[in-house]
């Protein structure tokens, strides 16, 4: 394990761990955590994604879980993430896209995935980016960012962090436009619990705003299919 500073964050970092999301948890529930952490790692053997599926983490790819002391919960912080990291992509000549709510796509394949969770005083943003393996897996297809540009994963840290320190505080109108100029599948039919349905955006609570014929629904947690 190695710590030092990276821009104004507390950079720790490891060869291999299980997970620095579960890592990140063990900081907060220990006493330990501080404000604008950044743990990472080379690579993870317990990668976690979201609804408890596995994360493969082999070498070469970006995998960090950042800890910010909060004062509330934000419903509405997922989204100003997933700007941030589609915003550090850009520069790089990716054209990246986002899936409800803050799936990171490139030609409609997977290329990052994000994980929030709360603990104590705390929130812990997961972040996984694909730069140079993407593995296979049966719910969705993947993507590399190598094949895109090229990008190493020390400047995509670097950019992100930046990146996020623009995002997180932006108020929501903000974030919710530019949301909506990357997302996938605006105003496509998508399926949503195996129904057909048109998507209409995110709300200014950050509910996604779904429309079946006349009726408009609106939804925080499940997952959809573009
Ligand atoms: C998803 O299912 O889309 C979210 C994936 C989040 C993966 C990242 S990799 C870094 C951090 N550590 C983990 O164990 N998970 C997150």
């Amino acid at each position: 394990m190695e710590s030092t500073s990276l821009a104004n964050y507390k950079l720790i970092s490891f060869d291999k761990i299980p997970s620095t999301q579960t890592y990140a948890h063990e900081l907060v529930s220990s006493g330990r955590a501080t404000d604008r952490t950044v743990v990472l790692a080379d690579a993870q053997s317990a990668g976690r994604g979201r609804y408890k599926r596995t994360w493969v983490s082999h070498h070469g790819n970006l995998y960090t879980s950042f800890i910010y002391r909060i004062e509330e919960r934000n419903p509405r912080l997922s989204y100003a993430v997933a700007v941030a990291i589609a915003e550090t992509l850009l520069p790089f000549g990716i054209r990246p896209s986002i899936k409800w709510p803050n799936d990171i796509l490139i030609g409609g394949k997977k290329v990052c995935g994000v994980l929030i969770e709360y603990s104590k005083d705390f929130v812990i943003i997961g972040i996984g980016i694909n730069i140079k393996t993407n593995p296979t897996v049966s719910e969705y297809k993947t993507a590399k960012l190598i094949d895109y540009a090229d990008v190493t994963r020390d400047t995509l840290l670097a950019n992100l962090i930046k990146s996020l320190d623009i995002w997180i505080p932006m108020d929501f109108p903000t974030v919710q436009k530019r949301w909506t100029e990357l997302a996938a599948g605006l105003n496509k039919t998508i399926v949503h619990r195996g129904c057909s349905a048109e998507l209409i955006g995110i709300n200014d609570e950050g509910a996604l705003v779904l429309r079946i014929g006349s009726e408009y629904i609106m939804t925080y947690g499940d997952e959809i299919s573009i």
